[in-house]
């Protein structure tokens, strides 16, 4: 207990001084509580309002991908560059250093594997757990228009009621199936059914034509995966592209950890989603760097 001897008479009451009310401005997220944007803070840097987010969780389906198959030799090196790790629970506990402060987004389904149906997804972790770990958010992917539609909708809404009980939130990854057209019609479509069901955050992929019609038309932040592995450039591109047209930033795996120059790649992604660096000025310093580390 406090010394009660010595008390000081108070007087810094500074009665001319408005009491400071900041507003929360990541998108759709004002009337959250604290402790579920606190999380989101830890996703989206508080003052650019977007996010690196580095996405290694691909082995949930796919088992040991190109570039992952020695996450701690491939991974921990750049995680002083993210701004965000998505994985799984399997990865966090057995590689990620305990160290990283940053915000995990979880994995949180799953259940078939690249042989089977994709959408047959189930809820793949229990909130304790979620808990126990400390996680920013949870991740659950959404087949709009796929074969298990609703399943997995219905898993990412129960995850949206857990989540809020204990003021975590979940990121809807929408997932376009093999047969789909990745176009903006399907993207709003995904991305605006996510948010209508309660999803935080909402991850889509980047489409050429109209993107900006689906971040204007969802009321919570959108991310981009990445994708296929493209040539740096491109993928810097796409990333520019994406953020100037609305995106809160990316969810990026492939591009970054299986480029020539992951370090260097994930520093130059971080140029143009947090200081707008256009995609030459962002490959200059992709090139750069890389030099450096050879
Ligand atoms: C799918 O495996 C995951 O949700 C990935 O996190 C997502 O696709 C982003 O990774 P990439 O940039 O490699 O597409």
């Amino acid at each position: 207990m406090a010394d009660q001897d010595g008390i000081q008479d108070t007087q810094k009451y500074f009665v001319d001084i408005p009491m400071a009310s900041e507003p929360f401005t990541l998108r759709g997220s004002n009337s959250r509580d604290w402790g579920f944007k606190n999380r989101l803070s830890n996703i989206f840097h508080h003052e650019t309002g977007k996010t690196v987010m580095l996405a290694i969780d691909h082995g949930y389906f796919l088992g040991p991908t190109a570039g992952l198959e020695r996450v701690d030799l491939s991974i921990v090196p750049l995680l002083p560059y993210a701004d965000t790790l998505m994985c799984t629970r399997g990865i966090l506990r057995s590689t990620i250093p305990p160290t990283f402060t940053k915000g995990i987004v979880l994995r949180s389904s799953g259940g078939p594997s690249i042989l089977k149906e994709l959408s047959n997804e189930e809820i793949a972790v229990d909130i304790e757990d979620a808990v126990r770990l400390n996680v920013a958010a949870m991740a659950v992917q959404v087949f709009i228009g796929g074969e298990h539609e609703t399943k997995s909708v219905h898993n990412m809404t129960r995850l949206v009621d857990i989540g809020n009980r204990y003021g975590i939130p979940v990121m809807g990854v929408t997932a376009v199936g093999k047969d789909m057209v990745r176009d903006a019609k399907y993207m709003r479509l995904a991305a605006r059914i996510c948010a209508e069901l309660g999803a935080a955050y909402v991850k889509t992929y980047y489409v050429a034509e109209g993107f900006d019609t689906v971040t204007a038309s969802c009321p919570v932040p959108i991310v981009i995966a990445g994708g296929k592995k493209l040539p740096e450039q491109d993928a810097l591109k796409m990333a520019y592209r994406a953020v100037q047209q609305g995106a809160a930033g990316v969810d990026m795996g492939r591009n970054i950890f299986q480029s020539e120059a992951p370090a260097a790649m994930i520093q130059a992604v971080g140029k143009v989603v947090h200081e707008n660096r256009n995609p030459e000025e962002a490959y200059d310093v992709y090139r750069t760097l890389k030099s450096e580390t050879k």
